[in-house]
């Protein structure tokens, strides 16, 4: 009797330790069941936010403190235009119809004409809603033409600096390749320089504070390029045509169909067909094909030459050993007698030597032959900011003793005289 009570007992106690094992195993069943959910749910979650993730970094300068960092993607494709509705692409841009931008520009009128470049006319145009833009329209088909297009568009969808001119939308159909920017109602730096053929030169002359503050406004566009993208992205075609002037003669810098991306490797370069402007390519990189952000340097270093002496880089109808400005220019930009022998006439003397030594010295770093030498873009942003600061203090007193009597426009008086409508 005992022993069945006994008997019973442990089967009682078996059948309590079944259940209680079973159960256990369910629980872990369900729990690891639900974790394998949540990992793979978390899993799909992260390849779709992958497939819209970046493969290029940048680093805007808008309220940038700290280092807030945008992502975008360089290799998406460019949208496909809708022929009956202004649409904006995913990337922000305003994509138009060929007919929008006909009408916007009275049909492509050469009345409306405000230069041409390589990529072909640029139009004043006014849209719908009343702003007033330049319609860059590609005259010529073929490759290189459709390249820079793409280029243009994928890389200034993405740059953000009021120091780069900005693209409001594009038009692009089976015909038409057309480019919308913000319109610059000074035009390019050169046509205030010198007077270019077959330009709408506006030939009133830069006095030297406006020289100056383009000088430094121009560098900072090469900056944000150079060191606040990454990679840092080489413009390939800095030159003075390429820098726009607002009405107040606030300078942007334009064109970016010949952009590259650059090494990301310290002291790295990436090689490329050699393209860009007679005058303005860096001499290692027309022999070598090595691009890297120090070619810009040079360029930049060319166009300060052009502000200091206002003379184009390359002019063989000048006498001997003057038709390349560098070669003209450099031997003379260290000395002090020499240097105020090159200086731009048009310029009457309303600088000071402090200044124009300074700014001397720096065109001179920016143009020696050996690339490693040539100093950063924040280094000459640095070196130009006292220059333009000195002069904003000392118009703000009334007091400008390095300036001569004789007035040379001021920026306010070009914007009124010269502003184009
Ligand atoms: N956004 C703009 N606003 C006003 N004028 C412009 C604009 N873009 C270009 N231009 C004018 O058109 C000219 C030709 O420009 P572009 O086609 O870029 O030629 P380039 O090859 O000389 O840079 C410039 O020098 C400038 O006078
Ligand atoms: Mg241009």
């Amino acid at each position: 009797m005992e022993a069945e009570e006994e008997y019973r007992r442990r089967e009682r106690v078996a059948l309590v330790a079944i259940v209680v094992l079973a159960s256990v195993a369910v629980a872990s069943l369900l729990v690891a069941l639900s974790y394998y959910c949540y990992i793979r749910n978390k899993v799909s979650r992260l390849a779709k936010n992958r497939a819209s993730e970046p493969r290029f970094i940048l680093n805007p300068l808008f309220g940038s403190k700290g280092n807030f960092q945008e992502r975008v993607d360089l290799e998406t494709k460019t949208d496909r235009p809708n022929p009956q509705v202004t649409t904006t692409s995913e990337k922000g841009l305003q994509v138009f119809t060929f007919k929008q931008l006909y009408s916007a520009t009275s049909g492509f009128s050469k009345s409306n004409v405000v230069g041409h470049g390589g990529f072909g006319s640029v139009y004043r145009g006014v849209l719908s809603d009343g702003r007033k833009v330049a319609i860059k329209l590609m005259d010529q088909a073929g490759k290189q033409g459709e390249e820079e297009f793409k280029v243009e568009v994928e890389m200034l969808s993405r740059l953000r600096s009021p120091y780069l001119l900005a693209l409001l939308g594009y038009c692009s159909d089976s015909n038409h390749k057309v480019l919308v920017y913000e319109f610059m109602a000074n035009g390019g730096l050169q046509e205030h320089l010198y007077p270019v053929s077959g330009s709408n030169s506006l030939s009133i002359r830069l006095d030297w504070e406006t020289r100056l503050r383009i000088a430094l406004e121009a560098a900072k566009g090469l900056e944000y390029l150079h060191e606040h993208v990454n990679p840092p992205v080489i413009h390939r075609d800095f030159k003075s045509s390429n820098i726009l002037l607002d009405r107040n003669f606030h300078a942007k810098v334009s064109d970016f169909g010949l952009a590259k991306l650059g090494s990301d490797k310290a002291g790295g370069h990436v090689s490329t067909r050699v393209l860009g402007t007679q005058g303005y390519v860096a001499p290692e990189y027309a022999l070598t094909g090595h691009l890297t952000t120090k070619s810009d340097v040079y360029s930049y270093g060319v166009v300060l030459l052009e502000l200091l002496t206002g003379r184009v880089p390359v002019d063989m109808k000048r006498p001997p050993g003057e038709g390349v400005l560098v070669s003209w220019a450099l031997p003379r930009l260290t000395d002090r007698e020499q240097v105020v022998q090159i200086m731009d006439p048009a310029l009457e003397g309303q600088y000071s030597m402090k200044e124009v030594i300074q700014v001397a010295a720096i065109a001179a770093m920016c143009v020696q032959p050996e690339a490693d030498y040539r100093p950063l873009m924040a280094d000459v942003v640095q070196s130009l900011v006292p220059l333009v600061k000195t002069h904003r203090l000392s118009s703000k007193v009334g007091n400008c003793p390095s300036f001569n009597a004789t007035k040379s426009p001021t920026t306010q008086d070009l914007g009124r005289s010269s502003v184009r409508n």
